[in-house]
């Protein structure tokens, strides 16, 4: 039975970005208000009190956006204050990162996993649903800003869009050539909008990583991370490179992560609702903290059953909640 230690947290739902594949603008989506956001006291309390003591040790921020919380900053470092978190991380777009890299690193936070699927501000646009194409360069300073401040590593997520980036991938790859830069390649995944892309929804890793050993060879590589990469590189190259292939190979039956969404619920899988735990109704209703923690440790007892339950049912992975949604 896999170690189940490693806990996505959302600090919020909403998102400064209108990626196609995660929110597109004419898609209907629902905010959460305010109150039905965990407040960061709760946040805390849950971790401290709950997640951390159930064997939680590795957590990644992330949202919709995590830099939009105006209180991020201060997360960062209470969580990073706890001496049994032995890795904190965030997923960010990186918009908002040129201002706030430096307070980041200042409180605690060393790794960051920002979007980047285009080198191309037009490209760019398209994707991430920016008229102006001025969002581009706004999101390359803040990857510099994060790099000279000293993140390592700084991982690069592409999520590869047939006739849309996929053109790109060798000049991505070749980001990760002079720099310690670890760009990583995301198989499209058909959640929330599974229509977006077309019949070629996907670009299978193995497609990306036959055209990189053409160019310049591939080998083996390592990085630190929790997630379900693997992990290659250029031969002589600084950084490395990613391949997230989740809809070529299912990694489930590896699966260490649970997520805790904007609005308090536990969820043990990202593609299917079984199991999931409404933490923060729980805790606001004054239940002792025994109780939480014996929820979620049956959750986790339960988790293998509901990673497998994905595979046997047979569905194609579609499901209604975007990424922001489930908790990044
Ligand atoms: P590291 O700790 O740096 O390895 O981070 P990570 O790869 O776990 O985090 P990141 O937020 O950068 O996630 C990258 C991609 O991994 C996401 O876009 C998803 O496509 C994929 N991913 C993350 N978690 C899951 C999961 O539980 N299930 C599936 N199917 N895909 C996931
Ligand atoms: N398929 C694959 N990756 C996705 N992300 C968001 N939506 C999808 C999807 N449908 C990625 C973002 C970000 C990470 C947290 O999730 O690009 O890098
Ligand atoms: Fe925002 Fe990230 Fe979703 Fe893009 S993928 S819309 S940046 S939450």
């Amino acid at each position: 039975m896999n170690l189940v230690d490693y806990l996505r947290v959302s600090l919020v739902d909403r998102c400064n970005f209108r990626c196609q594949y995660c929110m597109p603008e004419d898609a209907a989506l629902q905010f959460l208000q305010q109150n039905e956001l965990l407040q960061t006291e709760e946040l805390l309390t849950l971790l401290k009190q709950v997640m951390i003591p159930v064997g939680f040790s590795r957590f990644r921020l992330t949202g919709g956006e995590p830099l939009i919380r105006p209180d991020v900053v201060d997360i960062v470092g209470e969580i990073s204050a706890l001496p049994q978190v032995q890795d904190l991380s965030m997923t960010t777009n990186g918009f908002l990162l040129e201002d706030r890299a430096a307070a980041l690193y200042d409180a605690g936070l060393r790794r960051l996993n920002i979007s980047l699927d285009s080198l191309n501000p037009e490209t760019f646009g398209v994707i991430v649903g920016d008229r102006t194409q001025k969002r581009w360069q706004k999101v390359w300073s803040g990857i510099q800003a994060a790099y000279e401040v000293g993140f390592n590593p700084l991982k690069l997520n592409v999520v590869v869009i047939p006739g849309v980036n996929e053109a790109e991938v060798l000049d991505l790859a070749a980001l990760s050539i002079d720099r310690q830069w670890h760009i990583r390649f995301i198989e499209f995944m058909p959640i929330g909008n599974a229509e977006l892309f077309g019949e070629r929804g996907w670009v299978p890793s193995e497609e990306i990583r036959q055209q990189i050993r053409e160019r310049w060879g591939l080998n083996p590589g390592f990085v630190k991370g929790n997630g379900p990469a693997d992990v290659f590189q250029i031969p002589g190259a600084q950084g490395t490179l990613g391949f997230i292939s989740q809809m070529s190979e299912c990694f489930c039956d590896r699966c260490n992560r649970m997520r805790l969404s904007a609005d308090g619920w536990l969820r043990p899988c990202l593609l299917n609702e079984t199991g999931q735990l409404d933490l923060k109704t729980l805790l606001r209703a004054g239940h002792k903290m025994e109780v939480l923690r014996d929820r979620v440790q049956n959750l986790l007892l339960l988790k293998p059953e509901i990673n497998y339950k994905e595979r046997e049912s047979g569905t194609d992975s579609t499901y209604g909640r975007t990424m922001s949604q489930i908790g990044g």
